[in-house]
């Protein structure tokens, strides 16, 4: 299992919030989240699985992981209401399905950096999945010095009465990407420690994205290297 599922059914969170429901949400609209939902969460199933097999046939035929683990998450229905207010867009169901983009969200982990653009290929060949959106932030990094791969695909989920293509949004990064992120994410987030104290810590972590690239890219060709001895 490298595949991590986290708060894989919303609708108990959405029942939930009937009681005590976010931004003064109806029931009615609630209904159709729950279908939208299901809908996107099956989106993220089909790509969850299409990289799980990737994977494993790469290690069977290369003996190789490209992936060394998968976490999926949907948005929470408050931040996406949140996000809808935020970027000005209509609070309906067509305004989010052709404007919000990372309703689900798989992010995959990878050893090396050209496993990143491994896994972005084998995925973009396959028949039934198409590009929508592509940043790299590994070519250009944010000013913050954050680095990753964020490609939106588009995949058919087979509904009950037929097809219908939602977007998933995938974050493919390194162990020392993610490293990086979750540590200046929570620098973020900390409110109490003073803003010199912060802005010191931010310019290190700029110094450290720029150190962790000169080191994964030289042990990358370790690697490269041993698998060409043991070819
Ligand atoms: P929003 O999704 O509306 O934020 O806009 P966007 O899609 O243009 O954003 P972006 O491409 O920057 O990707 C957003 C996601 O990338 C965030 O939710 C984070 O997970 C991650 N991210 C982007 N920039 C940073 C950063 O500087 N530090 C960290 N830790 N994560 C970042
Ligand atoms: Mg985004």
């Amino acid at each position: 299992m490298i595949l991590e599922r986290r708060n894989q059914m919303n609708f108990k969170k959405l029942a939930g919030s009937v009681d005590n429901p976010p931004e003064g949400i109806r029931v009615a609209e609630m209904q159709e989240l729950a279908h939208l939902y299901q809908l996107y969460q099956a989106g993220a199933n089909e790509i969850g699985t299409k990289l799980e097999n990737l994977d494993s046939e790469f290690q069977v035929n290369y003996d190789h992981n490209p992936i060394h683990h998968m976490e999926e998450r949907m948005k929470e229905v408050a931040s996406l209401l949140e996000k809808l207010k935020r970027k000005g867009y209509e609070r309906s169901i067509e305004s989010i399905q052709n404007n919000i983009f990372d309703i689900a969200g798989i992010r995959v982990i990878t050893n090396y950096i050209d496993d990143v653009y491994l896994i972005e290929k084998m995925l973009l060949n396959q028949s039934d999945v198409t590009l929508v959106r592509r940043k790299d932030y590994i070519q250009k990094p944010k000013a913050s010095g954050y680095r990753s791969l964020h490609i939106v695909v588009a995949v058919p989920v087979f509904q009950s009465n037929g097809a219908e293509v939602v977007n998933v949004e995938i974050q493919i990064r390194t162990i020392g990407m993610e490293m990086w992120a979750s540590l200046e994410h929570k620098l973020r987030y900390k409110t109490d420690i003073g803003a010199d104290v912060v802005a010191q810590y931010s310019t290190d972590l700029k110094t450290y994205s720029e150190e962790l690239t000169t080191i994964e890219t030289k042990m990358q060709a370790i690697y490269q290297q041993l698998n060409h001895y043991l070819d």
